[in-house]
């Protein structure tokens, strides 16, 4: 049927008004009408405010789509507009991060929230999200690893289904879901120096085995869309890639959406210097598999005389028209154009949607040091200062993108900890280091709330230094002197290293930028009302000279295990990170033991099982991971590979047998030869709290 209506409206359709599909308009403040009248665009991203002349900071309204609509309806073929926006990591109700989701390891919970963001998205007209960010990040200093889900292709693979079965339920045509763009395809989190939009360098199988996987996940899953990325990847901008767009996004993986550029990039090509001129850079995208073209209007300008000189051919235009149409007949949007207007107001900020930010803002909080139990805050606390420069942070828990959040909406952080305290708690403030001094000899205990404002990580916000931002370190010195117990709470949108200060306080606690509930989420976890549970979805670097860090690294000739002083090492600081991936404690502890292993020879598949006893006081949650290591290949294989990961919550003595089925395929990796697949050979396998401890069994394959 779809495929069927799409030849009919392409038989019907002229070269202008294919052409027309191929574009995505952005109005820069002033909105056009004509070229919607004319079928001059097949997408408006970020329509909202753009009727009005208000600019892309506005949010969207079903109206102003509605009425974009209208026009877009009045063509000769009808075709309706797909309207596109960043609703990243919530729309009205802002969620964690992306990274801070990860930490949940809890891939259902993300899912619940990318559907209420595709249920507020869709109730002011929005069809169609730039999301999920699917780049493994292995180095900090690049703003964006805030948007993505960390270092780890198996935790990205899960998260990616998760996310975009949150948006796009099994039926995208249903009216409270959006279309997903997996983006920036591929190798974005390479580039060089962690600066935004430098080229990178990576092997192929490191591509395939490392960054790939989360697209192809992506894919399976029935992604509709992606968005290919800003980067020149080996020499090759990624959005002129035509092996990676075509033949292993299409060919290989059997992809029918549409790929849409990142913003301005098809025009870039001319920065990169492949390029001649817009015409040049517009053929090369369209060739390469580059369907539709973010706002700089290369396509619409240059395509029709391109085809006419012979540099691009009717079947490349047609091609990229069919997969967009494609994707506008499953979104629904032919029978259904319009956004009721009523939607909003029913389907914002809904109770139960805070209730489920609030919970994942909690499931993402990791618990990096505890000394002394310090936390929970018992009853012994009378008199708690909550010091620093984000207590009073309302957007600043947001994070980045989150152009529809509102600050209005959200308890400021001090406020929320004050109703969250237990009666007879009293909490006093103080963000600067004068007052927190003054104030401190009459408290118990003190909760010191650093980080990084929103814009220091995201797009195009990229650090040297992994440190603290300018002055908090001072801050942390001075209150830890104070001589009484202090907790210190991380606000951030990346990894930062803390070393230094997490030896200076009791308890760390890193809650990344945790959304519209974040500041009452932070209060349950410090009072003891919930446990944290959250892991670390990347590595913390002890210094950035450390980076790129990430723990499923390869062995070298020289391994820092080795004996004798000529090995991989630094010479001021230990190899090992601060915090390694997986990472995180809670209110109680775990112990492992009993490993089993069904046989010493996988045949097709493995059991692994291990005893959890929780050996605390209270009852807790332990995230349970299985990891194995492949010992000789024909390539080099890394050190460990997250394979599985499971919950369990035990009561205090409370012991549970964990077990995990290992398959054959999820042994393949990319070979000496190119070809992707198993090699028989003697195994490592661990079933362990974090990627560098756990019991250790072996097995042959
Ligand atoms: C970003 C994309 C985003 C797009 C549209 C670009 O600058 O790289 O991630 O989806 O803008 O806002």
């Amino acid at each position: 049927m779809t495929e069927s209506k799409i030849a009919d409206l392409l038989s019907k359709m002229n070269l202008e008004e294919k052409i027309g599909q191929l574009n995505q308009y952005f109005s820069f403040g002033n909105f056009d009408a004509e070229i919607i009248r004319k079928g001059k665009a097949g997408s408006v991203i970020n329509a909202a405010g753009a009727l009005t002349g208000t600019g892309e900071s506005k949010s969207s309204d079903a109206e102003t789509c509605n009425n974009i609509q209208k026009l877009a309806l009045d063509t000769p073929h009808g075709i309706p507009q797909l309207f596109g926006r960043d609703v990243i990591h919530g729309y009205r109700t802002i969620f964690p991060i992306p990274l801070a989701q990860s930490a949940s390891f809890n891939p259902e919970l993300a899912e619940q929230a990318a559907s209420i963001a595709a249920l507020e998205a869709t109730a002011t007209g929005i069809k169609w999200t730039f999301a999920p960010m699917l780049d493994i990040a292995r180095d900090a200093r690049w703003g964006r690893i805030a948007e993505g889900n960390g270092e780890d292709p198996f935790l990205g693979a899960q998260m990616a289904a998760a996310v975009i079965k949150g948006f796009q339920g099994d039926d995208y045509s249903a009216p409270d879901k959006l279309v997903a763009c997996a983006k920036h395809y591929v190798g974005y989190g390479t580039a060089e120096g962690g600066r935004d939009y430098d080229a990178g360098e990576v092997s192929e199988p490191t591509l395939r085995d490392i960054y790939l996987p989360p697209f192809e996940a992506a894919v399976k899953s029935g992604v509709g869309t992606l968005m290919s990325a800003f980067l020149d990847l080996n020499g090759i901008p990624a959005s002129g890639n035509r092996r990676l767009l075509t033949d292993v996004l299409r060919g290989e993986w059997g992809f029918d959406g549409f790929v849409v550029s990142d913003w301005d990039s098809v025009v870039e090509l001319i920065q990169h210097g492949v390029a001649e001129d817009r015409a040049e850079a517009a053929a090369i995208a369209l060739h390469a598999g580059v369907d539709m073209e973010m706002v700089s209007g290369s396509y619409i300008e240059t395509l029709a005389a391109s085809l006419q000189s012979g540099k691009v051919t009717q079947e490349d235009i047609d091609e990229a028209v069919r997969r967009i149409l494609r994707i506008k007949l499953r979104a629904g949007l032919f029978d259904k154009p319009f956004t009721d207007p009523d939607r909003a107001t029913r389907d914002l900020l809904r109770p139960n949607s805070r209730t489920l930010a609030r919970q994942f803002a909690r499931e993402t909080m990791v618990l990096l040091k505890n000394e002394d139990d310090l936390l929970p805050l018992d009853s012994n606390f009378k008199r708690i200062a909550v010091v620093g420069p984000l207590i009073h942070a309302r957007s600043e828990l947001f994070g980045s993108w989150s152009p529809d959040g509102r600050a209005a909406d959200v308890t400021p952080l001090g406020d929320a900890l004050k109703q969250i305290a237990p009666a007879g708690v009293e909490l006093v403030f103080a963000d600067h280091a004068d007052k927190a001094t003054h104030i401190a000899q009459s408290t118990d205990a003190i909760v010191l709330v650093v980080g990084e404002y929103p814009y220091r990580s995201g797009e195009n916000s990229n650090v040297s230094d992994l440190s603290l931002p300018p002055g908090q370190a001072e801050l942390v010195e001075t209150v830890a002197g104070l001589g009484k117990p202090v907790v210190l709470v991380v606000i951030a949108g990346r990894p930062l290293a803390i070393t230094k200060q997490a030896a200076q306080v009791q308890s760390v606690l890193y809650a990344w930028q945790p959304g519209i509930e974040g500041g009452a989420a932070l209060g349950e976890i410090l009072f003891g009302l919930e446990a944290p549970s959250a892991r670390l979805p990347v590595t913390f670097p002890r210094a950035t000279g450390q980076v790129p860090i990430y723990y499923n690294q390869k062995n070298s000739g020289r391994p820092i295990r080795a004996d004798g002083p000529f090995k991989s090492r630094y010479v001021d600081i230990p190899n090992a990170p601060l915090y390694p991936f997986g990472y995180g404690l809670t209110y109680t502890t775990f112990e492992y033991a009993n490993l089993k292993l069904s046989s010493e020879t996988m045949r097709g598949k493995l059991e692994i099982s291990a005893d959890v006893t929780n050996s605390g006081k209270r009852a807790g949650n332990e995230l349970v991971q299985l990891y194995v290591r492949d010992l000789v290949g024909s390539l080099t294989r890394p050190v460990r590979e997250l394979k599985g990961f499971e919950r369990v919550v035990l009561k205090p003595g409370e012991t549970r047998r964990v077990s995990f089925t290992l398959t054959e395929e999820a042994l393949a990796f990319t070979r000496a030869d190119g070809t992707k697949g198993i090699e028989p050979g003697k195994f490592n396998i661990w079933i362990a709290p974090n990627s560098q401890s756990g019991l250790q069994g072996d097995f042959k394959l």
